[in-house]
């Protein structure tokens, strides 16, 4: 069974400025983006059997609602993020100690050492995949693959949209992959492209990676996503996954979705 941290949007806000998405004069709704945290925990637990843990919102931090952003997580063992823009430090302290009170092996990188957790580092079972320039550092994943005992391939994040890995990054439970070729650098496609068959993987279309439709959640054979990405609805479909649309326009104001809002536990 999937298990899923996510944490309630009761101070969500866009509150500064940190990637292109956000812009202080596009503010989100409150009532909106707690309807569509609510749908998404919804369909989390009613449509896959997820098991969801709610952290605690804390005032002052509005972009805490991406847990997928608290570090790396894997075999009881977590690595908290340690994140590069002070607007986002503060959250730091605060994964740590979820992840302490929760019975983890809790294991902190060097200060100075950014690394934005599952946003910036997804992968398939016997080879992870990890985005640096933008948020995380290329050296976190030679100590991270140290800590894990895993092979992490650091690929180069090249458009400021796609800031985080799991922006243009989705590998799907069967091994296929959604992603956004363009977000990354030459060599990371050509990297990617060797790991993954051609049939294996869907480069979705612009427009539709402009609505996020890689910041998806991959539960068994279901995949949540934004709604607005019948293209990535179409070809997941045709292998074999059910598909779950979401509103979710209100965290793409401050550059989330579906996937931002999670962390796999398992
Ligand atoms: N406003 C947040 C930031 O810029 C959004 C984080 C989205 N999280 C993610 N895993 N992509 O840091």
């Amino acid at each position: 069974m999937s298990h899923l941290l996510m944490c309630p949007p009761d101070y969500f806000g866009i509150e500064y400025e940190i990637n292109p998405w956000m812009r202080l004069s596009n503010q989100s709704n409150p009532d909106r983006a707690r309807a569509q945290w609510r749908h998404l925990t919804q369909v989390l637990q009613n449509e896959t059997g997820a098991k969801l843990e709610f952290m605690t919102p804390i005032p002052g931090l509005p972009d805490l609602v991406f847990t997928a952003n608290a570090g790396a997580v894997h075999d009881g063992t977590a690595v908290p993020s340690r994140f590069r823009y002070p607007e986002r430090q503060q959250e730091e302290q605060h994964f740590m100690e979820w992840f302490t009170q929760h019975g983890y092996d809790v294991i902190p990188l060097d200060q100075g050492m950014f690394f934005e957790g599952a946003g910036d580092l997804l992968g398939f079972p016997d080879c992870w995949v990890g985005g640096y320039r933008q948020r995380s550092d290329i050296r976190a994943y030679d100590r991270l693959s140290e800590i894990f005992r895993n092979r992490i391939l650091a690929v180069e994040l090249v458009d400021q949209r796609f800031y985080h890995l799991d922006t243009c990054f989705c590998p799907l439970s069967g091994g296929e992959l959604l992603y956004y070729p363009p977000a990354f650098d030459a060599y990371a496609q050509t990297v990617i492209a060797s790991q993954v068959a051609p049939e294996q993987r869907f480069a979705v279309p612009p427009l539709e990676a402009d609505r996020f439709a890689c910041n998806a959640v991959c539960v068994d054979r279901h995949v949540i996503l934004p709604t607005g990405c019948p293209e990535t609805i179409a070809w997941v479909t045709a292998h074999g996954y059910t598909s779950h649309p979401v509103e979710l326009d209100e965290f793409l104001k401050a550059g989330g979705s579906a996937k931002c809002l999670t962390l796999t536990l398992d």
